[in-house]
């Protein structure tokens, strides 16, 4: 099998930011979510898995000011940073596995992934992943996911993936997650084909 970093790699030296299925010019339902659940912009952000995604741009943007972005490939989060300049200074950035990473004590309002924890069709992998958000997460603060919904596609990327609807998703993080809203949203490709996605949203009681 070959190993998920160098994939990831492989795919971002390969494909320019607009050819991947998972790319929007904007990522508008997280974007929406997230300003709904941390209206106030000293929050602390991290959007795991983040990609070439423009979400941390939007969020400068709208002036949040404790952003963190983490992905497994160095060459999309090298991507990101040249694209966003000078502010790229603002953000923490963070080259990782998620399943096996340490944010070094730093605790967050809210945890973002778009399209990363579907990919873990391991269950340790699945559990240490959730071990992390349960130690690096604030008490009352937030988990927003993003994965593939129950009519979602089975691949991506060439990889299998796990399809999940809110209670499933629920599940894997346990108790101490409440579970807040859910919705179903489609996301249209660049190869103009419809994606179902599960926004799920959850706060960390702990
Ligand atoms: C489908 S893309 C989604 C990118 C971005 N979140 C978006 O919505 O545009 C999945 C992302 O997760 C990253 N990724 C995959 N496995 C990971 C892991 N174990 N740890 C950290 N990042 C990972 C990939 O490099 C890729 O950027």
């Amino acid at each position: 099998m070959i190993h998920s970093a160098d994939h990831w790699e492989n795919v971002y030296r390969s494909k320019n930011f607009d050819a991947v299925s998972w790319y929007a010019p904007h990522l508008g339902d997280s974007l929406r979510l997230i300003e709904q659940l941390c209206p106030d912009k000293t929050a602390a952000i991290v959007d795991v898995g983040g990609g070439e995604s423009t979400l941390v741009d939007d969020l400068l943007h709208r002036h949040y000011l404790d952003l963190s972005v983490l992905d497994i490939s160095a060459a999309a989060i090298d991507f990101t940073k040249r694209r966003l300049g000078a502010k790229a200074q603002q953000v923490n950035w963070h080259v990782g596995d998620i399943t096996r990473y340490n944010f070094g004590g730093k605790k967050f309002d809210l945890w973002h992934d778009r399209a990363v924890f579907h990919f873990l069709t391991d269950p340790a992998a699945r559990q240490a992943y959730v071990e992390l958000v349960r130690g690096s997460v604030k008490p009352g603060g937030y988990v927003l996911m993003a994965t593939f919904g129950p009519n979602g596609p089975l691949q991506c990327s060439g990889l299998d993936v796990v399809r999940y609807d809110d209670a499933k998703l629920h599940h894997e993080f346990g108790d101490g997650f409440q579970l807040m809203g859910s919705e179903l949203n489609d996301h249209h490709t660049p190869m103009d084909t419809d994606q179902q996605f599960l926004y799920c949203w959850c706060r960390v009681n702990h």
